[in-house]
């Protein structure tokens, strides 16, 4: 058999261990031949593409980003670059002219959308679910969330200190697109005082009670833990924001920090090394036994699979009851939102 891979949407940690475990298995194990597609999508429109061999695959597990380069090109999303070009229709001109057998597409909810699409036109797709939002639906963890999870947490530890040190109230803004789970777990992780999320509609009256509250206390100094998806007024970050407001209903000394791209970069972590890797063998398996449009997931702790077009389109969001958030709230973190 011969297998396309392709990388799509923003890059995260692991990927490069998933395309090595793609890589390495379908080699090594079924003797298959795999041809890396260019910055996603593309690749396959203007055909770019390399062969991947066992060199290739050598050294990559514990690179960030994605040898194959990215894009956030949608072949179903009309473009003033490819103007009256039938993006879809390429695709499948370009991917039976390579004689692929499958593709394989790592990425986030935008990328197993277009799989899905692809799959429902005819071609063999297999999906492998990567971001640091986590945000994909059909799955528990996607890889990349780990990564970001660790680099975020080792920031607000880092802000611990100057929030002490100067009695201040340091806001910190972390990614995860519409979902909060990074600002969840970062904000659980480094022991956040408040923590906003895009799910949670909270107020910022009650955000300021709750500082105001802790600051009587002798508690003077907070760390605030905010989600990137958050309302805001248009054009306004999370972050200055919520530290505009809280500077002004407070009168207490706030400070804001965006992490921004920082959380996207580097080496991953030894927990997404392993899942991506997992991911990606998984992948090869479904594709020797022919069982087309799926997404490899995590269960619990099984890598199976689910339905493409189950998962195309869907965002997997945190439930506002989630058990961590109730633990949370016992233990006196403020989400903004009276919960009585
Ligand atoms: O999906 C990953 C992510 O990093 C989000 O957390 C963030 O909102 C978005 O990508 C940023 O996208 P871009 O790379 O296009 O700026």
């Amino acid at each position: 058999m011969r297998i396309g891979i392709l990388t799509a949407g923003g890059d995260c940690p692991g990927i490069n261990a998933a395309i090595r475990g793609v890589g390495k298995t379908a080699i090594l194990e079924y003797g298959m031949e795999v041809i890396g597609i260019s910055s996603g999508f593309l690749g396959l429109i203007n055909e770019e593409y390399v062969q991947l061999d066992e060199s290739i695959l050598s050294g990559i597990l514990t690179l960030g980003g994605t040898i194959l380069g990215t894009s956030r090109e949608n072949p179903f999303k009309k473009s003033s670059t490819f103007n009256a070009i039938d993006k879809p229709k390429l695709i499948k001109k370009h991917y039976h002219e390579l004689g692929l057998d499958a593709l394989v597409c790592i990425g986030g909810n935008g990328t197993q959308r277009t799989a899905a699409q692809l799959s429902e036109v005819g071609l063999n797709i297999i999906g492998i679910p990567k971001t640091i939002d986590n945000d994909v639906y059909g799955t528990d963890v996607t890889f990349g969330f780990d990564s970001a999870l660790w680099i975020a947490t080792e920031a607000i530890d880092r802000l611990h200190t100057t929030a002490n040190s100067h009695k201040r109230i340091m806001v910190i803004e972390v990614m995860g697109h519409h979902a909060g789970w990074l600002a969840l777990y970062s904000g659980m992780a480094s022991g956040g005082d408040v923590i906003l999320l895009p799910e949670i509609n909270f107020d910022i009256n009650m955000v300021a009670k709750c500082l105001k509250k802790r600051a009587i206390t002798k508690k003077p100094y907070s760390i605030v833990v905010v989600a990137e998806g958050i309302p805001t007024p248009k054009g306004e970050s999370a972050a200055r924001y919520v530290a505009s407001n809280i500077s002004e209903l407070t009168g207490l000394e706030t400070r804001e920090t965006i992490l921004g791209y920082i959380q996207r970069g580097g080496s991953p972590s030894p927990m997404d090394r392993v899942l991506a890797t997992r991911y990606g063998a998984f992948a090869v398996e479904l594709i020797a036994q022919k069982k087309f449009g799926e997404m490899v997931a995590l269960k619990g702790n099984n890598v199976t699979s689910v339905p493409l077009a189950e998962v195309g389109g869907k965002l997997r969001l945190v439930p506002e009851d989630h058990p961590l958030i109730e633990k949370a709230r016992r233990m006196g973190v403020c989400f903004g939102k009276d919960h009585s």
